[in-house]
């Protein structure tokens, strides 16, 4: 007995007990996530709050334990894919015939693995099924019907057409017609159309992940596709920098490359806060359009930023829950410890 005692000291002083999770010289782990930019109007500001809550507690559940970056990322987002106050899976906006069209993507820092989908119909995790093209498939990128051609291969359900339109999302496609307006998802023409989320994450291996998922622009043109299935303008990670998730106006983050345009700044030194600000606010300059993003460094410091008024965003990092969603706003709630 009193040996096995020794042996179970010795074996935990040197670790072996303690593989499956991690060593307390590895990484803290961080998941980050945001739920879109924009002119959010002031009603919708609560139930965004407390679905980006809900999001990054489930999320991070994956992070504990040894858990990996990219499980966590896409819980995170298929939680609010399902969440109507997101503009993602249930909830998206409409495109100009009615349709929700959806674009997703993700990507891990180890190896720089990467899967898309663009434009794809009624399917209600569009962010699993990216994920599927990463694994499954030798693509990064499948389009329209051949990507639900290759859910439906692998057990993913395509749900009944028109089950991801929310009510919400037929007004706004209503306004959005009686009105006119210039095809932005963040303009004061159409207050609430506003949408994307995403979540960054690095787990305690040291690995990051990204996923962006997408409704698009309200009123977009049929087929219309966006900067969320785009690598380094919606999403990109890499273990050797950080990992960047962006939201906000389509067309102006994929000229920019967005995602790319804010790692060269980290690679060059910058801070994770330092680079997403400044590349925000250059883009803004230099396109006049808006957006946001969320990004963590290579040791998982965070940066968060936004030109439009608002950006939903939380992240959890041990026991404490941060978030916020104006400019200048972050709260701190210290959690229970397990
Ligand atoms: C932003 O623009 C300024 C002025 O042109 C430039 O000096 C700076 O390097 C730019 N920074 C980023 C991150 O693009
Ligand atoms: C930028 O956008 C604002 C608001 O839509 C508009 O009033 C302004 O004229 C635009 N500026 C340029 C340089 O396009």
């Amino acid at each position: 007995m009193i040996n096995l005692i020794i042996m179970f000291l010795i074996m935990s002083t040197i670790g072996i007990l303690t593989l499956p999770f991690c060593v307390s010289d590895k990484m803290e782990p961080i998941l980050l996530i945001h739920g879109g930019a924009g002119d959010i109007p002031e009603s919708r500001v609560a139930n965004k709050i407390a679905g980006l809550k809900k999001s990054v507690d489930i999320g991070f559940k994956f992070l504990q334990n040894g858990g990996n970056a990219l499980d966590a990322v896409e819980a995170a987002v298929r939680y609010m894919e399902d969440d109507e106050n997101f503009n993602a899976g249930y909830g998206s906006v409409l495109n100009l015939d009615g349709e929700v069209e959806m674009d997703a993507s993700i990507m891990v820092g180890s190896n720089l693995g990467a899967g898309a989908v663009t434009v794809v119909k009624d399917i209600a995790h569009p962010i699993s099924l990216a994920r599927l093209v990463m694994e499954k498939t030798p693509h990064v990128l499948f389009a329209g019907a051949g990507a639900n051609k290759l859910a439906e291969e692998h057990g993913i359900p395509t749900v009944a057409p028109g089950s991801l339109v929310t009510k919400a999302a037929k007004d706004a496609l209503e306004r959005f017609k009686r009105k006119g307006g210039d095809l932005t998802e963040i303009g004061h023409k159409n207050p609430g159309d506003v949408g994307t989320v995403g979540a960054v994450a690095l787990d305690c291996h040291g690995n990051l992940a990204a996923a962006t998922s997408t409704g698009g622009i309200n009123g977009k043109m049929v087929g219309r596709s966006s900067d969320t299935c785009m690598l380094g303008s919606g999403t990109y990670a890499d273990n050797d920098f950080g990992a960047v998730s962006t939201t906000g106006h389509g067309e102006t983050i994929a000229k920019y490359c967005l995602a790319i345009s804010i790692i060269r700044e980290m690679g060059i030194g910058k801070s994770a806060q330092t680079a997403t600000k400044e590349t925000l606010e250059n883009m803004t300059k230099r396109l006049n359009n808006t957006a946001g993003a969320i990004t963590l460094s290579k040791n998982g410091d965070p940066g968060i930023y936004f030109t439009s008024r608002r950006m939903g965003w939380a992240y959890r990092k041990g026991n404490e829950l941060h978030y916020g969603i104006n400019h200048d706003e972050h709260e701190i709630e210290c959690l229970k410890s397990l």
